[in-house]
């Protein structure tokens, strides 16, 4: 068994290193990954040609490949367009992968997030403060509307349901109206914020680097205006990817792996591991990479039912 470092580009330049019991013993308590990680596309490089080469030179069977919407729509391609025997493991901190109910890493990021929620009520109850916490997510608000109900935010703002500037002030007031006298608001990066202007970066995927649109310090800066309540922003970014991985994403990811290597040994290529219920089943990979799973109004409504 080989791993191809670092994603798609380890296809492209080649990069290949041994992977055997050796290399992985003792990696249950880690987060990232030993192998690295990029985002390169291949089809965006025209390299798709060096990757089937590559490929077959080494003499590979069987590819299973890891990650998100951007590594796994690869996948999905190259099976698709060209039969590269390709299994799939949804790893992404997002949660927007169709077809599975979750994908590991997002557990550890809504648990990071939930705690720093918790760290900050400190500060918002002793100063009498607004606190803005923005958290990853990408185009879904799966990581904003679990962290924000596990951590009891007050106001919590996703791109699939946007809200406008006046409804989180109005949402504010009512609660220091009530007595409160402080506020816990979490926005994910992703969402549209009027006036708020795309960053030019782009990555090979097109994706813009959400991290320099400052939604956060945006949304922030409303906030102070329109309610006159002091207000602090905290952008939490890596943290939220990094370290030790929970329980759950250890045993999500332990299953996924065995099921991938359950598919690729069956000869099952095209497929995803994924988790429906308490069942991790094979899903399409072209289905779980068709659309962003995103998060749907009945989980919204339990967030917003303590709004204010
Ligand atoms: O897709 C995972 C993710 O962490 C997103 O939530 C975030 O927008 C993006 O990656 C950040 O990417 P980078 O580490 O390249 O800045």
């Amino acid at each position: 068994m080989v791993a191809v470092r670092e994603g798609w580009r380890g296809l492209v330049e080649p990069i290949f290193e041994d992977l055997g019991p050796a290399q992985v013993s003792g990696i249950l308590p880690r987060g990232g990954t030993i192998i690295g990680t990029s985002r390169t596309n291949p089809f965006k490089l025209e390299a798709v040609d060096k990757v089937l080469q590559n490929f077959s030179d080494r003499g590979l069977d069987a590819l299973v490949a890891i990650g998100g919407e951007d590594t796994l729509g690869v996948a999905a391609r190259l099976y698709a367009e060209h039969q590269l025997p390709v299994v799939g493991v949804p790893k992404t901190i997002d949660n927007d992968l169709s077809g599975t109910d979750y994908t590991f890493g997002f557990d550890t990021a809504v648990s990071i997030a939930t705690e720093a929620i918790d760290r900050l009520h400190t500060t918002a109850e002793s100063h009498n403060r607004v606190m803005v916490v923005e958290v990853m997510g990408r185009h879904t608000g799966w990581i904003a509307v679990m962290s924000g109900i596990a951590g009891g935010a007050d106001v919590i703002l996703v791109p699939e349901i946007p809200l406008d500037f006046e409804e989180v002030a109005e949402a504010i007031r009512k609660r220091h109206a009530h007595g409160k006298n402080f506020s816990i608001v979490v926005v994910s990066e992703g969402c549209e914020l009027p006036g708020l202007a795309d960053a030019e970066e782009r990555d090979q995927f097109g994706h813009v680097i959400l991290s320099k649109r400052g939604v956060g310090d945006a949304l922030g800066r409303e906030i102070e205006q329109r309610t006159g309540y002091e207000t602090r922003v905290t952008v939490l970014g890596h943290v939220q990817r990094g370290g030790s991985p929970t329980a759950r994403d250890r045993l999500l990811a332990t299953r996924f792996g065995l099921k991938a290597a359950d598919l690729a040994l069956g000869g099952e290529f095209g497929q995803m591991a994924a988790l429906q219920g308490d069942d991790v089943v094979a899903v399409p990979l072209a289905e779980a990479t068709a659309e962003l799973k995103v998060v749907p109004r009945e989980w919204y409504d339990v967030a917003r039912a303590f709004f204010g």
